[in-house]
C-alpha cells in the first residue's frame, strides 16, 4: 500500500522534533548546505524526498528506518565551508563522521548506518546495500541539484521543512 503523504510528513515531523529535543540535531540550522539551505533543512527536504520516491515508485520500506536515515545522512555537524585543509575531502569523509555523530548520539540499526554511510555513492565507491538506502542516495542528488541551481529545493518539501524549523525553533535553548 502507498504511504499517504500526510502520515509521512507526520511522521518525519515527530522524528524532528524528538531528535530537536534528544540530540544535537538542532545544531544543524546553523550549517548552510548547499545556496541558501541549511544542513536542517537540507536533510528534511532529503526525508520528504526519500518518502516521494518511495511513494511514487510504489516501493516497499522500512519507513522509519528510511526517515531516520535521511535526517541523519548529514549528520556531520561543522560548517564545511570554513576553508580548513581537511574539508577538501569533506564529500568522501562526512558519511562516515556523520555516522560517527549519529550513533554517539542514537541507536542506530544496522539499516540506518547503511543510509547514512552510503549515501555519497558513487563518489565514495561503496553502493547501498539496501533499498532504503538507495532511496536516500537518490533523493539526496535531487535536493542537492536544485539547492544548487536554484538555492533552495523545490514545491512542497521546502514549504514542509521550512514549517519544522518555525515549529522547532521555540525549543532553542538560548
Ligand atoms: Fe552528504
Ligand atoms: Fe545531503
Amino acid at each position: 500500500m502507498r504511504i499517504r503523504r500526510q502520515a509521512f510528513e507526520q511522521k518525519i515531523s515527530k522524528e524532528v522534533e524528538k531528535m530537536v529535543n534528544e540530540s544535537r540535531f538542532s545544531m544543524t540550522r546553523d550549517f548552510i548546505q548547499h545556496g541558501d539551505v541549511s544542513v536542517f533543512v537540507h536533510c528534511i527536504c532529503v526525508a520528504y524526498m526519500s518518502c516521494v520516491i518511495t511513494r511514487v515508485l510504489n516501493i516497499r520500506v522500512n519507513l522509519s528506518a528510511l526517515i531516520v536515515g535521511a535526517l541523519l545522512h548529514d549528520y556531520f555537524l561543522y560548517d564545511w565551508h570554513d576553508g580548513e585543509l581537511c574539508r577538501k575531502v569533506h564529500g568522501f569523509t562526512h558519511p562516515f563522521k556523520a555516522c560517527k555523530n549519529a550513533k554517539e548520539d542514537f541507536e542506530l540499526s544496522y539499516l540506518e548506518e547503511n543510509i547514512i554511510k552510503r549515501h555519497m555513492f558513487p563518489l565514495v565507491p561503496v553502493p547501498p546495500r539496501y533499498r532504503e538506502a538507495w532511496v536516500v542516495c537518490l533523493a539526496d542528488k535531487i535536493c542537492a541539484t536544485e539547492e544548487t541551481l536554484m538555492g533552495h529545493c523545490k514545491g512542497r518539501k521546502m514549504e514542509f521543512a521550512k514549517e519544522l524549523l518555525d515549529k522547532n525553533s521555540i525549543f532553542e535553548e538560548d
